[in-house]
């Protein structure tokens, strides 16, 4: 069988925390490339990869995000080196003629906008995770935040486009002495059956 060690689970759950506070450390472009890089392999319906990405970065960037965010975000989003706007492309159908050449697809979700947005949400937010997790894996310390007005982000930093934001994700390297205790998980009981 084939399987990570102990000390690489550890590091992508175990004792990664979401991190509300950040260490004075640039996230180099070439990093956020190579987390890419690996997490698009990840899988989504019909290989569609709806997700997209704005990697906000510069000051002038973050000032422009600050308006958007809701009061407890706005001091951890500003110190951290970059923040990623999740989003799903609502017209990301059009490039499956690449993605997915087994079949024509297209009509699956011409004017159906309401299948067509449930679909891109839930692979796009797939996608985010996978995105987590291989940033975790590579170095990465991240703090996932849905508290933000996401219409406001949207004609902010996505205006005249088929994207729409999910949630926002602070990357940087994490500052330990700011975590909380860690909140407790449910046990296995309690959220699953086998059948
Ligand atoms: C989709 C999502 C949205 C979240 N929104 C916020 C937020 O708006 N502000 C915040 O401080 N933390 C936010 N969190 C952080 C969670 O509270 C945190 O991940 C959870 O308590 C687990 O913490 P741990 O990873 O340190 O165990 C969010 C997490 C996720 C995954």
């Amino acid at each position: 069988m084939t399987r990570i060690d102990d000390m690489s689970l550890d590091l992508l759950f175990g004792n990664a925390r979401t991190f509300p506070a950040w260490l004075d450390q640039p996230v180099e472009a070439a990093l956020l490339q190579q987390i890419y890089h690996v997490m698009r392999m990840g899988p989504t319906s019909m290989n569609a990869c709806p997700l997209r990405i704005v990697f906000v970065s510069s000051a002038e960037a973050k000032e422009k995000l600050k308006p958007c965010l809701m009061a407890g975000n706005v001091n951890q989003t500003m110190q951290a080196p970059v923040t990623a706007i999740f989003a799903h492309d609502l017209d990301f159908y059009k490039k499956m003629d690449r993605l997915w050449p087994h079949s024509v697809v297209t009509p699956m979700f011409e004017g159906k906008p309401e299948y067509t947005e449930q679909f891109a949400f839930r692979n796009g937010t797939l996608q985010a995770a996978y995105f987590m997790v291989v940033a975790r894996g590579l170095g990465l310390d991240c703090g996932p935040m849905s508290g933000f007005n996401n219409a406001k982000v949207d004609e902010t930093f996505l205006a005249g486009t088929s994207w729409r934001s999910n949630f926002l994700c602070n990357l940087g390297y994490g500052d330990k002495t700011k975590l909380r205790p860690r909140g407790p998980r449910l046990d296995f009981s309690e959220i699953a059956s086998i059948v």
